[in-house]
């Protein structure tokens, strides 16, 4: 059977500045897809990373379908109402346009959807990122689908031995969807030199050359594009599926006890080191620190099972303590180099406003001047 997996999420208002969604915010995006979504889905699934709520429907209606894109963009529009009269932050805040026309791409919401001939098995990874952009997941998809040091499946599985297939957006182009196709492992290092700059290349996709299916989709809208000014970072949902042709769960994970050091974080402008976290976390230190949760399930004919939080286990509380001491550690240095991102992808615009002013008060000094400094420095 063939099916779809639909992920749509969006910061629609949280309590407390940006730290997580109310239940009554949680509770009515849920009941408004229960009650709308009987005729069109199969099973549905609502969570909250940090303070973004994202909506995981299976169907039968392949991806891009106007009719799964509207509820969920309806089911934003009702919550917003509640959060507003909740006097949530940020209420509708992801919410970019008045109205619906046809498809949520390009109007706030992220979203990432995959069509596949569904397995007799069928073990999927649903992943949300708070506070950071979808840059994030470039390191570890990188890690899992070309490196056998992180995944021996690649040399223990004959299943994986073509290795797979990197299609790769460059995110700073805004006329359309600007791509290139990679192969691993001939093309690795073409990979890694586009992977290193999370910020322009952005993983949309991976598929797996043995068998053709895809195995990987990842949002990849950048809000400021969109919207042309700051209006939150773009908190990327990403679907894995895994086990048998593609990479075991554990590959998938491993490259997340890294923590590595991500664009995000407090005012969307400053790098710092990737939690993974539970299920339904919400944020706290320097607005952040970024996370990602994982829920792990199994499909059947569109039926999920129950959710397991992939990152809930014990292990996970030694990366989280190494990772919140990396996150004070970079602190330390403030707004100074690497802690801070570069002009480029500063959120708010007042370093650009002060280097406006600034620039007036240059001054270029002529050349006698320089001379006598010159002089003056050969005297001292
Ligand atoms: C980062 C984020 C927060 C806000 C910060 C200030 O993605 O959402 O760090 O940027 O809390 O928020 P405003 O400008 O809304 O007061
Ligand atoms: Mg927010
Ligand atoms: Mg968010």
């Amino acid at each position: 059977m063939k099916i779809t997996l639909s992920v749509i999420k969006a910061d629609i208002g949280s309590i407390g500045g940006h730290i997580c969604p109310s239940q009554r915010l949680i509770e009515t995006v849920k009941s408004y897809v229960a009650e709308h979504g009987a005729d069109l889905l199969i099973d549905s699934y609502v969570s909250h990373t940090g303070d973004d709520i994202a909506i995981l429907m299976t169907h039968t209606h392949g991806t891009g379908h106007e009719g799964i894109h509207q509820l969920a963009w309806k089911a934003f529009v009702a919550g917003t109402k509640v959060a507003k009269g909740q006097g949530l932050y940020g209420a509708g805040q992801d919410l970019l346009k008045d109205a619906f026309s046809g498809n949520v791409r390009g109007m706030g919401p992220a979203v990432a959807e995959m069509e596949f001939e569904e397995r007799p098995n069928e073990p999927f990874l649903f992943f949300a990122a708070d506070k950071t952009d979808p840059g994030a997941y470039n390191l570890p998809l990188y890690l899992t689908f070309a490196d056998p040091m992180n995944t021996p499946g690649l040399i223990l599985a004959p299943s994986m031995a073509k290795g797979f297939k990197f299609a790769i957006m460059d995110v700073n182009y805004t006329e359309g969807d600007r791509m290139i196709e990679l192969n691993a492992p001939e093309e690795l290092y073409e990979i890694a030199t586009l992977l290193r700059d999370p910020e322009r290349y952005v993983i949309e996709s991976i598929w797996s050359r043995s068998t053709g299916e895809q195995a990987v989709v990842v949002s990849t809208s950048r809000l400021h594009n969109i919207a042309g000014k700051y209006t939150g970072k773009d908190d990327p949902v990403m679907l894995v599926r895994v086990q048998k042709n593609f990479p075991a769960t554990g590959e998938v994970l491993a490259p997340y006890a890294l923590g590595p050091y991500v664009a995000g974080c407090m005012r969307g402008s400053h790098q710092m080191p990737l939690m993974p976290v539970s299920l339904n976390s919400g944020i706290s230190y320097f607005d952040g620190p970024t996370v990602v949760s994982c829920a792990a399930f199994c499909v059947h004919e569109g039926k999920l099972t129950e959710a397991v939080d992939s990152f809930a286990h014990p292990f996970w509380n030694t990366v989280r303590d190494k990772v919140a001491n990396k996150a004070i550690e970079i602190r330390r240095q403030g707004f100074f180099g690497a802690a801070m991102l570069p002009m480029t992808e500063l959120e708010y615009t007042g370093i650009m406003e002060k280097l406006a002013v600034l620039d007036k008060r240059f001054e270029i000094r002529s050349e006698s001047e320089a001379k006598q400094k010159e002089v003056g420095v050969a005297l001292v």
